[in-house]
């Protein structure tokens, strides 16, 4: 069995007295690409978002490759190897596509790799090379996204958690992305991703968990939930929803 990499542990996060997510507890293994499915306002972004350090939980833990790291800055959790590609992409958009990339490097693990790590996002992003001194706010909406996952690729990670990649894009866009995200991960790179897009999500993923309301109410292979009569009732265009 590979080994465990994030743990989350009876998880419970609030906004005030909303409550985003109850005893939520999940797991990611080295080498998985993990899909978090669910209805908006599940708690998806909320569970990327506590995990990350942006926000802090009522109750439960969180466990990074061996580490509590519940209690953690995001900048720790970063060096650590844990980091975010938020929704809506947050570029620098007066930057140039160079410029963001060497602010995801940053920290002093990242730094020492940075050579290493631009030229794999090269490689995986060519268009990035090409456009390496143009702005960020000139990219097309799937040149951004492949500079948010690039950013996060320069961080030097070990856990990519990408939330709601193909936000905006074409079907077309929406496949190539999905193909780079697979490339990244069969480098090496374990993905736990929020998807819309729930078909695409289960059959490019390992495993998936669906959200309902706060709560995991269904986990298992991507085949398996492509299979229960359930998801594809509630989620994959046939009516009749009980989830
Ligand atoms: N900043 C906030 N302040 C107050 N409530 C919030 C805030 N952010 C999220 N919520 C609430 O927390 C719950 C979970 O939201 P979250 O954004 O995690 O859902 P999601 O599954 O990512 O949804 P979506 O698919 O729409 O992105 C929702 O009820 C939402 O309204
Ligand atoms: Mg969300």
């Amino acid at each position: 069995m590979a080994n465990l990499l994030l743990e989350i542990n009876n998880l419970s996060v609030a906004y005030g007295d909303i409550r985003a997510l109850m005893d939520v507890s999940m797991e990611v293994y080295e080498g998985e690409i993990v899909a978090l499915v669910g209805s908006n306002g599940a708690g998806k972004s909320t569970l990327l978002k506590t995990a990350a350090g942006l926000l802090r939980p009522q109750a439960g833990q969180i466990w990074f490759d061996g580490h509590d790291i519940s209690h953690m800055s995001t900048k720790h959790r970063v060096d650590r190897g844990i980091v975010l590609v938020p929704e809506g992409r947050r570029l620098f958009q007066t930057l140039t596509v160079l410029e963001n990339l060497k602010l995801g490097a940053y920290l002093p693990r990242a730094r020492a790799n940075y050579a290493e790590s631009l030229e794999r996002v090269f490689d995986l992003f060519p268009v990035l090379k090409e456009r390496a001194n143009g702005k960020a706010g000139l990219l097309s909406g799937g040149e951004q996204q492949m500079l948010a996952i690039g950013r996060a690729v320069m961080a030097h990670p070990k856990l990519v958690m990408i939330d709601e990649a193909s936000l905006g894009l074409s079907p077309i866009l929406t496949r190539r992305i999905f193909d780079l995200i697979v490339a990244l991960n069969q480098q090496g790179t374990t993905v736990l991703m929020v998807e819309q897009n729930i078909h695409m999500a289960l059959n490019v993923c390992h495993r998936a968990y669906v959200m309902k309301t706060g709560h995991i109410v269904l986990s298992g292979t991507g085949e398996e939930l492509l299979a229960n009569v359930d998801v594809r009732k509630a989620y994959v265009g046939e009516r009749g929803s009980k989830l």
